[in-house]
């Protein structure tokens, strides 16, 4: 039996959890400045770094609440992709946590964390080869994982991620950041009836939602959307559509076993419960509060590479353009 920490400071949530043997979380604590970042539209970097200065003792003393040292056997910390002055506070608080204790320290990639949300508290155990969709903020990657840290990306954005589009989106509707639950939230009263453009990119797994938001742009500018509420539908429908049908061709064509869904807007209902109809193959996707960005799915992640002894050297740098594989 293992208890390990995770530390996460990419972006703008200060969390520390603690998990134990990659699946059971014994705490989860997230301090988000999403406030203070929606006052700017977005993420601002070097806002984003201070606060994870003052917010992350406290996340850690709170996540470790109830344990004593000697409980836990390894520390895990997102390494990368990310803000470099956000991952370098995780970074060296886990450092200086691992050396003062004696605990093996493992730096975890950040997209391979929002994966490994998926083993979290589920009675489900994802079974390989699966076929991984991740979307998040940043990226939007097709991945087929074969076993435990072992990935093969086929397919990723070409220009905006789904998460960034949803972002984008909101801006130019007006709703407000983060832009996804507030797009999920005003399209519950809308109709998809906007002519939007889907780009399928034939005989690429890659995607791309840039001419998505251009196009969207162009109807708000020319005062051909009425009523909010149909854009922001036809606008989820659109991303949706996308992800889903690419995704299932390709679990399909790889003969996948399962369908994982990861990444923030993983948190999006439509998406989930899209991806279920459409998919001959299960799909797995974790509650909502794991799809964002969290501390738990780190340790779980760290759990399985401390278990194949990836320990992390002192020399552990951030890496903010770190890709999977
Ligand atoms: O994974 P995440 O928390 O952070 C990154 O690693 O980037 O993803 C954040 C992204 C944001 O772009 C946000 O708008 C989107 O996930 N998101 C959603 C939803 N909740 C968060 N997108 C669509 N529907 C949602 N319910
Ligand atoms: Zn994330």
């Amino acid at each position: 039996m293992a208890n390990i920490l995770g530390i996460e400071t990419s972006c703008d949530e200060t969390a520390a959890a603690v998990v134990q043997d990659g699946r059971r979380i014994l705490s989860n604590v997230i301090s988000s400045q999403v406030e203070i970042h929606a006052r700017y539209g977005g993420v601002v970097p070097e806002v984003a770094s201070r606060q994870h200065l003052l917010a992350i003792i406290p996340t850690v003393e709170r996540a470790m609440a109830g344990f004593n040292w000697g409980d836990i056997q390894g520390i895990a910390v997102t390494s990368g992709p990310g803000l470099a002055g956000s991952l370098l506070v995780g970074v060296n608080l886990a450092k200086a946590l691992a050396l003062a204790r004696g605990l093996p320290l493992t730096g975890v990639n950040h997209l391979e964390g929002h994966i490994y949300a998926n083993w979290l508290g589920s009675e489900l155990t994802p079974s390989f080869p699966l076929v991984c969709l991740i979307v998040s903020g940043g990226h939007s990657d097709l991945i087929l994982m074969r076993g435990h840290g072992d990935y093969l990306r086929l397919g990723r954005t070409r220009d905006d991620a789904a998460g960034e589009a949803f972002d984008k989106a909101a801006r130019v509707l007006g709703l407000g950041y983060p832009g996804g639950p507030a797009i999920e939230e005003a399209a519950r009263a809308g109709e998809a009836s906007l002519p939007l453009p889907r780009a399928w990119l034939k005989g690429s797994d890659d995607f791309s939602f840039s001419g998505l938001k251009t196009a969207l742009l162009r109807l708000v500018e020319g005062g051909k959307v009425s009523l909010v509420a149909d854009a922001a539908a036809s606008f989820q429908r659109v991303v949706v559509d996308v992800l889903v049908n690419k995704t299932v061709a390709v679990a399909k064509r790889h003969r996948a076993k399962q369908i994982l869904l990861a990444g923030g807007v993983a948190a999006n209902k439509l998406l989930c419960d899209d991806m279920l109809r459409c998919s001959p193959l299960p799909v797995l996707s974790p509650p909502p509060i794991l799809c964002t960005d969290n501390a738990a799915m780190v340790a779980a992640c760290g759990y399985y590479r401390l278990k194949a002894d990836r320990v992390a050297g002192w020399d552990l740098e951030v890496v903010p353009g770190l890709s999977l594989p």
